[in-house]
């Protein structure tokens, strides 16, 4: 069902509640915590700059972290205000709660284009349990809600899913941001009806993290390609010896229905045929080498595809027309297992300069390609982790649904 989006709303001196996901990686640094990766506020930009534009008065509600209802300082959104005021080149308005009469005075203070970003809504259990006295308090007087947090949409809390409920029912809008319509079209539509050969990429440590997810994609592609610790449980499933890889032995067999619903479907399902094998000595890696063979000895872990894996890999993705990322193909944090997921990024983006669309669902493979400098030079990355994953097992997020629909 199609939803409503910010551009097709009249904002002018309207209040816009409006959700983001700035649930962004921090750390300590001499007494202050300091952001590490500002993917997700950069991404938000569009939305707040159209908003800033036609006037609206904007109330910006996140979460950090999972503080579980306590006020824990290191979690404060404090520093995301500094640090949005000088990506989007005007001043950001905090409050260091998000619900009450400090909230609702700071939100009355807004100018047309003005910005304030409330406390971290995870500092109340209310938030996680969707209380709906408590999503009343946080859409305080606002006119229309707004979300722009793709990355929170699976979650059915009270400033996600709770809030668009109160304000719909006073007769306000409630609207998918441009970031939001973005992670839609190409989580969603482009893969609905891909241009083919649609060639689907799967890596990560577990097939039980990703099993709906191939489920519901074996009815759409052409071609599934496995790596990372998850190729091993395939590997069992199909009686090879995997040696002392990480393996969910109790997935075996919907490992083994997949393979069934893949060869019944026709869709080719690639597996690694060979890869690099180490072995943990004292809690480092030691011996690593290529294991040419399908099965892998014991003592020994699969951390990497090997190199026959690798040109057979980038050799499907090359003729792609479609293609959907998710998750790398070993240990790529060490530069010694990280040739598989590496090779794969630069064939994914090199179908894409020949005209490939490339979409990367979110979480380590989106890391992967801007460690490799590749992130530019994909169709669409997904701002999402747990939500990507989500919407592509064709789930419908609460916080999707929680919109007015066209
Ligand atoms: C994320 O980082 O994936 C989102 O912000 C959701 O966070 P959560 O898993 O703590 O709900």
């Amino acid at each position: 069902m199609a939803k409503l989006t910010v551009n097709e709303l009249n904002l002018l001196g309207k209040r816009v509640f409006t959700r983001v996901d700035y649930n962004v990686p921090m750390e300590e640094s001499g007494g202050a915590m300091v952001i590490n990766d500002d993917t997700r506020i950069l991404a938000t930009l569009p939305t707040l700059k159209l908003m800033i534009n036609s006037g609206a008065k904007i109330i910006l509600t996140a979460h950090l972290g999972r503080p579980k209802g306590e006020r824990v300082p290191s979690m404060s959104l404090r520093p995301v205000a500094d640090k949005l005021a000088g990506l989007i080149g005007q001043s950001v308005d905090f409050c260091d709660q998000c619900i009450g009469q400090a909230a609702r005075d700071a939100a009355a203070k807004l100018e047309d284009g003005g910005l304030l970003l409330l406390e971290n809504v995870r500092y109340h259990a209310e938030e996680e349990l969707n209380d709906a006295d408590f999503a009343g308090q946080l859409a305080g007087d606002a006119d229309v809600f707004t979300n722009d947090a793709f990355g929170a949409a699976h979650r059915a809390h009270a400033s996600t899913a709770g809030v668009a409920g109160i304000i719909a029912a006073r007769g306000g809008q409630c609207a998918a941001g441009l970031l939001m319509e973005r992670e839609l079209q190409f989580l969603g539509d482009e893969l609905e009806a891909p241009e083919r050969p649609f060639v689907v990429i799967l890596g990560g440590a577990k097939v039980s993290d990703k099993i709906k997810v191939i489920d519901h994609l074996l009815e759409k592609a052409d071609t599934i390609i496995i790596g990372g610790a998850m190729a091993y449980t395939f590997k069992l499933a199909r009686g090879f010896a995997v040696g002392d890889s990480l393996v969910e032995p109790d997935k075996t067999g919907i490992a083994q229905a997949a393979l069934e619903k893949a060869a019944e479907r026709g869709v080719k399902f690639l597996l690694p045929t060979d890869n690099i094998i180490s072995r943990m000595n004292d809690g480092t890696w030691a011996d690593p080498k290529v294991n040419s063979a399908e099965d892998i000895p014991d003592g020994s872990e699969g951390v990497d595809i090997g190199p026959e894996s690798v040109a057979r890999f980038c050799e499907v993705i090359a003729g792609a027309k479609t293609i959907l990322w998710n998750g790398p193909m070993g240990i790529f944090e060490d530069s010694r297992f990280a040739k598989g997921t590496f090779s794969v990024a630069k064939a994914v983006c090199e179908a894409t300069a020949s005209g490939a669309k490339s979409i990367i669902g979110g979480g380590d493979s989106v890391k992967a390609l801007n460690v490799a400098g590749l992130g530019d030079q994909v169709t669409f990355m997904s701002t999402g982790g747990g939500a990507s994953l989500k919407f592509l097992e064709g789930k419908e997020l609460p916080g999707v649904a929680a919109l007015t629909d066209k």
